[in-house]
């Protein structure tokens, strides 16, 4: 924390929505030229959630916000600030953070969506963290919510084996003086990096079009070579810096919960970091690559399954499309 921090912020609360209907390898066998044992040999992924029809970002993210409401014992009146980190909005304006701020009566909330692809979610903490460590902000809400089905191509097997829809969210407040929270965060951008993921269509470029739809110019482009490479490198990198000046070691982490894009990635970050496999979260292998979902609805599958204890040293790491990347140490708060 730096001198000129007033107050500490941290989790308080966690909560989580997925879809019923599961998209399985052998589904998706049958749309495009592709097999089970591929997918989860090539990505650890074996089945996926997708939306119906029509179901937005809001509806999973507004859930997922709820649960880590109750969990925090917060009243929708006393958020300050929401967040929403999110490439799937409802519509490109208003925000999703709109949406669910009505949905959810937080009539004293002001927010925005934010926009760093799979890295959203940490960077949305480090906006809100920042706001509540100046005291501009009590309360605060981050929800990570994704229709990633709605941006996928399921004619493209190199991509629609990857996603799945789906929210996670926290809660995250000032704490009493002398509590700890989140402590650091490093982050990076490199624009070079976004010719390898992106979706070219729908932004004022490549407006919607007949052409830019029959060119299928609405849906994720992905080099996954590419990606693969610069995110291993950035994702061990980032922890091992934010480790190492703060003093710690791949030993003092309880839990390492990296984006889920792809579990040979995270097994390559964890080794590099030295970091063993019980110190690893990871949900890949039944939610796919959810976006920025992964990180909080991760967090809250491992506080349900009891692994975290107050006190407990916890690194989320990212990397997506920008590129972004980054890392976030904290030390767990919740039941404190
Ligand atoms: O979340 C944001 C960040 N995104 C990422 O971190 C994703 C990073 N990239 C990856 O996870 C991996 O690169 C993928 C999972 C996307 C692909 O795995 P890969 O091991 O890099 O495969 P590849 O793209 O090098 O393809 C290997 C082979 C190719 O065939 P040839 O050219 O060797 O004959 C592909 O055509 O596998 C083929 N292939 C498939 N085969 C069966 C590609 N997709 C499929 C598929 N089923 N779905």
């Amino acid at each position: 924390m730096t001198a000129r921090t007033l107050y500490a912020a941290g989790i308080t609360g966690t909560g989580m929505s997925f879809p019923d209907k599961v998209l399985t390898n052998r589904a998706l066998e049958q749309m495009v030229e592709t097999n089970d044992d591929w997918i989860v040999e090539r990505t650890g992924i074996k089945e996926r959630r997708i939306c119906e029809p029509g179901v937005p970002a809001s509806v999973h993210g507004i859930a997922a916000a709820r649960q880590a409401l109750a969990m925090a014992k917060a009243d929708p009146a006393e958020i300050d600030l929401i967040v929403v980190p999110t490439v799937t909005p409802d519509m490109m304006f208003p925000s999703t953070c709109c949406i669910i701020q009505n949905a959810l009566g937080c009539k004293n909330a002001w927010g925005y969506d934010l926009v760093a692809a799979c890295s959203s979610f940490i960077f949305a903490l480090q906006t809100v963290r920042a706001q509540i460590e100046a005291g501009a902000v009590r309360k605060a809400l981050v929800i990570g919510t994704e229709v990633m089905s709605s941006i996928t191509d399921y004619t493209d097997r190199n991509t629609c084996i990857l996603f799945g829809d789906g929210a996670g969210a926290v809660v995250v407040e000032r704490l009493p003086a002398g509590r700890q929270g989140i402590l650091d965060h490093l982050h990076f951008i490199d624009g070079t990096g976004g010719q390898f993921l992106y979706m070219p269509a729908g932004g004022s470029l490549h407006p919607a079009s007949a052409e830019t739809v029959a060119r299928r110019m609405h849906y994720i482009k992905q080099e996954g070579r590419e990606v693969y490479k610069f995110a291993v490198k950035g994702m061990a990198s980032a922890t091992e810096q934010i480790l190492a000046r703060n003093q710690l070691t791949g030993r003092d982490v309880k839990l390492f919960v990296p984006h889920q894009a792809n579990l040979r990635i995270i097994e390559g970050v964890a080794r590099r970091v030295g970091l063993a496999d019980e110190q690893v979260a990871v949900t890949i292998d039944r939610f796919g690559n959810t976006t920025s979902a992964t990180i909080p609805s991760a967090l809250h599958i491992y506080r349900e399954r009891g692994v975290l204890q107050p006190g407990d040293v916890v690194v989320l790491c990212a990397f997506g499309a920008g590129f972004t990347w980054g890392a976030t140490l904290l030390r767990w708060t919740v039941g404190a």
